[in-house]
């Protein structure tokens, strides 16, 4: 992981490998951004022409390199795109800053050092900036062979390891709140890296089991409860949901449960996430093309997890319980078959009609144990529908909930921390397509609208009088092209920061 630090030293005698400023897009031409202002002097004051002989525009995104100007330390000065400059007095975007640091971290792979001389308005900038860097530094490379003949890699996917240390310019390391932005920004990121290391874990090494006991540590470590329900624990209590999606596993279910409490603490949140190790999709088997990355179905979960800790890690005064819905939905002579009634923990039955519809079978248990505990609002996430792929597209989570102002509080908070999400409803007529002849509910009703479907089996097993919203993030959980800003390719730990976020303002909030 990338050590970062704050830095008030000036750019020419920075011993670095690269010095990185920005550049937005000015009325006519490009313009160098505010924090470049001796890189800029050091170059007569003319870096924006330089700039824009060689093709740059400001546009976010884009990346120039060029040679560092006589008598400075570092060789190289790198060039990120902020986007449009914006009006007169007024401060760049926080998630301007952070895709342009991750591009730049990006490009940077393999560096030692570098120093980030980005504009600095405020902590709000630092922490933008930090996450930048610590999040587009990442790079998974477990199963790579790095050529040293351990057979273990240590370089990054691209052949590049991760910058080894950045320091963020213009951010003052004895002002108490840059140095409160870097540590939570320092948390966050990590915990979302881990989140994305379990995504991109193959699933013949995460395993329900194997996912358990990652957790068990990490809550050890932390001073998180945990509490891990195995096959025999959840056949005592009444668990049809897992254990019925994870009957034709070899690799049983697991219920994890994280508990993080504060003392002070005023309000309690319940996060809960789906986590299909692998779905094949069951006897409803996937075809080929649809099951490749089904690794990444147990992103909500992961999300949770990482969620959690952050909020152990950041000390925040509000209780915070984790659920994690482990199972690998696989087909075999022992797996649930379509026309299977399964008894959920809530009591209700419900008729399985296709077993690839398994994650809400799963979050249901947990949804209902969640709920026995009466916190103030339950939260989900799901890499649940292909439905809502389609109608957001891969970059964007669909938000549902049974309150309009939560849905609402959750839009905005995704919308500041820089996860694209939208609101969707949950239309009643869609409910009585799941109706059974057999059961209480089916787990499959009309085919259009499907997450919204998905969204109204799921409030089935909230308890009654609780505030819940449902994350669908389908779309963005798992990105299969390439790299852009602060995202990677593959697992990229969505909807970590808005559950942080929410975790946060619901400590404020019940403090003031
Ligand atoms: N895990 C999938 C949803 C999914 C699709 C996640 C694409 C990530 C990318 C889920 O379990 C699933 O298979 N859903 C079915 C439900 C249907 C059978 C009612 C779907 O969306 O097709
Ligand atoms: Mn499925
Ligand atoms: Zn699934």
């Amino acid at each position: 992981m990338t050590a970062l630090t704050l830095s008030t030293a000036a750019a020419p005698g920075l011993r670095a490998d690269a010095i990185v400023v920005g550049v937005a897009k000015g009325a006519k031409s490009p313009v160098v951004a505010p924090g470049a202002e001796a890189v800029d002097k050091a170059y007569d004051g003319k870096l924006a022409g330089v700039l824009e002989t060689l093709g740059a525009t400001g546009a976010e995104g884009e990346l120039t390199k060029l040679p560092a100007p006589a008598g400075f330390k570092a060789p190289l000065v790198v060039a990120v795109g902020l986007g449009e400059e914006p009006a007169k007095g007024a401060a760049h975007g926080t998630e301007a800053l952070r895709k342009a640091a991750g591009v730049a971290a990006r490009a940077l792979g393999g560096a030692k050092k570098a120093a980030f001389a980005l504009p600095v308005a405020d902590a709000a900038a630092v922490s933008a900036i930090a996450e930048g860097v610590l999040l587009g530094a990442y790079s998974f490379d477990t199963y790579k062979d790095n050529g040293n003949g351990n057979g273990k890699g240590a370089k990054a996917g691209n052949g590049k390891a991760p910058i080894a240390e950045a320091a963020l310019l213009g951010a003052k390391p004895r002002d108490k709140e840059h140095k409160a932005a870097l540590t939570r920004a320092t948390a966050v990121s990590e915990e979302l890296n881990r989140a994305r290391d379990l995504i991109n874990t193959p699933p013949n090494d995460l395993t329900p089991e194997s996912f358990a006991a990652i957790a068990q540590a990490a809550a050890k470590e932390h001073g998180i409860k945990v509490q891990v329900l195995d096959e025999k624990a959840l056949v005592k209590g009444g668990y049809g949901g897992l254990l019925g999606v994870g009957a034709g596993s070899a690799a049983g279910p697991r219920l994890v449960k994280l508990s993080y409490t504060h003392a002070k603490a005023k309000k309690h949140l319940a996060f809960v996430g789906k986590g299909i190790t692998y779905d094949s999709g069951g006897i409803s088997l996937k075809p080929a093309g649809h099951n490749e990355t089904m690794k990444c179905d147990m992103s909500g979960a992961a999300a949770v997890f990482a969620a959690v800790v952050a909020a152990a890690r950041l000390g925040l005064e509000v209780n915070v319980t984790g659920w994690l819905a482990l199972a690998e939905n696989m087909p075999s002579g022992t797996a649930t078959r379509p026309g299977d009634v399964l008894r959920m923990y809530s009591g209700k039955t419900v008729e399985v009609l296709n077993t690839d519809a398994e994650g809400r079978l799963v979050l249901a248990d947990a949804l209902w144990a969640a709920s026995q505990e009466k916190p103030d609002a339950i939260v989900d996430v799901a890499t649940l529908t292909g439905a809502m792929v389609l109608a957001l597209g891969s970059r964007t989570f669909g938000i549902m909930a049974n309150d309009d102002t939560f849905r609402g509080t959750i839009h905005t908070l995704a919308e500041e921390v820089g996860e694209p999400a939208w609101p969707m409803p949950l239309p009643e007529h869609l409910r009585k397509g799941m109706d059974s002849p057999t059961a209480d509910i089916a787990n499959m009703g009309e085919r259009m609208g499907g997450g919204l479907v998905a969204g109204l089996f799921l409030r089935e097993f909230i308890g009654d009088g609780i505030t819940w919203a449902h994350l669908d993030i389908a779309g963005p959980a798992f990105n299969e092209g390439g790299p852009f800003g602060y995202t990677p390719k593959g697992g990229t730990g969505t909807a970590v920061r808005t559950l942080v976020r929410l975790a946060e303002q619901t400590a404020d909030g019940a403090q003031g």
